[in-house]
């Protein structure tokens, strides 16, 4: 069932996909999906910036089914985050979120990243996302006990890089 995907870089096209996208997700807070927003705004916008990259999954009939956004992370030498990443829920399971992962690290590895870093929450509804980030070989390498409020947990989930 895996679908041939184009990766590419971020167009005002996608501005309105990745809204949906981002709605689609049950589990996302209006203030989160509104972040989400502000920073794919940031990457249309800011020409040159490099401190948010992103990058878009395409389908065969052009469609936008997902995209990552990644950045180094300010005052590390050579950490990287994951700062969002997401696809239609209708295109779930067929590949596209590993694909867009496994591009955005191939890129970070070009850049010397030595870490890779990715905060996600200990609810429930993300134990989507924290057993594809497990499958991709991060593990959880922290944990904020009650930080998003009380009994919902930051976790973080890193990968180190060999060079
Ligand atoms: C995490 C996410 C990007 C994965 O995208 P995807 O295109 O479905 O991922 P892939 O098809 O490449 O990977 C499949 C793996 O993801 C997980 N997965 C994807 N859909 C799943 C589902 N419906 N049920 C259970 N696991 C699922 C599994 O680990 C699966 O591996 P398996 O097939 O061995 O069980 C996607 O689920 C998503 O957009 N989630 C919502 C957004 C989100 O929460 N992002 C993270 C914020 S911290």
């Amino acid at each position: 069932l895996k679908i041939p995907l184009k990766i590419r870089r971020i167009d005002r096209r996608d501005r309105r996909r990745l809204e949906t996208i981002l709605k689609a997700q049950a589990h996302f807070k209006p203030e989160e999906v509104q972040i989400a927003l502000e920073l794919v705004d940031l990457g249309l916008t800011q020409a040159g910036q490099e401190d948010y990259i992103f990058r878009i999954a395409e389908g065969p009939e052009g469609q936008t089914l997902g995209y990552i956004c990644y950045g180094k992370t300010p005052l590390t030498d050579a950490v990287y985050d994951i700062y969002w990443i997401a696809v239609h829920p209708t295109s779930w399971n067929r590949g596209t979120g590993t694909v867009l992962l496994h591009q955005a690290e191939e890129e970070m590895k070009r850049r010397k990243a030595r870490l890779l870093l990715i905060e996600t929450s200990s609810r429930p509804p993300y134990g989507i996302p924290r057993a594809f980030y497990r499958k991709n070989g991060y593990e959880e390498v922290a944990r904020i006990l009650d930080y998003y409020a009380v009994g919902d947990h930051k976790l973080i989930f890193g990968k180190v890089l060999t060079p």
